[in-house]
């Protein structure tokens, strides 16, 4: 969700308030998300790298989240949103963690959209927690530790499992690259970049993405069926 800031500094506002329109964008989208009936969105609300971040804005993101999920837990029931969490909790303030497993806890029976928030989230730390998890059950039940890793061993490992691979990858604001998001998940990802600030991203926009999805020729690394 690129270009809070930058939306923010273009109006002479700080940079926490164009993480607010960045929430409310989310929130818009998610109507528009439900009724074209998209089943699952994963939201980069803040990356294993994003700590490097002044400690005020760290605050204000974690406090918007606090502030999404209290104001809209209820509609996203109504809705049979699911929510998920994918990231480490380690460093996430207590609050914001009881309130994500809180309303991961209580949407778990929802279907009609899965909704990620990737917290505290990066691929590296989440393939080497993968990992790192294998081994672990494997000295726990007595197993051999140096039997190869499948990767459908990782895949069952990942913080975002059991939720799909990623088919369209929206990347906001200019920039053109991963930035250690979903990496494994995004192998075969068609990726979509516009210049648009993410707090501008609108119907119109996602629409758009969405035409130019579907003009794609996904192919998996085998040939285009004719
Ligand atoms: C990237 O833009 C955005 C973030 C690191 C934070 C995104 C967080 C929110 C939208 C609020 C969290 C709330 C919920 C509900 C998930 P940037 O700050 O890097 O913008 P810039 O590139 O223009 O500086």
């Amino acid at each position: 969700m690129d270009g809070n800031g930058r939306w923010a500094k273009a109006k002479g506002l700080q940079r926490k308030e164009g993480h607010r329109e960045g929430s409310n964008a989310i929130d818009r989208l998610l109507d528009i998300a439900l009724t074209l009936g998209l089943k699952n969105i994963s939201l980069y609300a803040f990356s294993t790298e994003n700590w490097k971040r002044p400690p005020s804005e760290i605050t204000s993101i974690f406090s918007l989240l606090d502030e999404f999920i209290d104001n809209k837990l209820g509609r996203l029931q109504e809705k049979n949103v699911r929510v998920w969490h994918s990231g480490s909790t380690k460093r996430v303030p207590r609050s914001s963690v009881r309130k994500i497993d809180k309303a991961v806890q209580e949407t778990k029976g929802n279907s009609a959209l899965n909704l990620n928030f990737c917290l505290n989230y990066g691929s590296m730390d989440e393939i080497t927690h993968a990992v790192n998890k294998i081994l672990s059950s494997r000295k726990e039940k007595g197993k051999a530790l140096d039997k190869a890793i499948k990767p459908s061993d990782i895949e069952k490992n990942l913080y975002t499992y059991p939720l799909p691979p990623v088919d369209l990858l929206i990347r906001t604001a200019g920039e053109q690259r991963l930035s250690n998001f979903l990496l494994w998940q995004s192998a075969y990802a068609e990726i979509y970049f516009t210049d648009v600030l993410w707090p501008d991203f609108d119907k119109q926009c996602l629409f758009s993405s969405l035409e130019w999805y579907a003009k794609r020729v996904r192919k998996f690394g085998g040939l285009a069926s004719s």
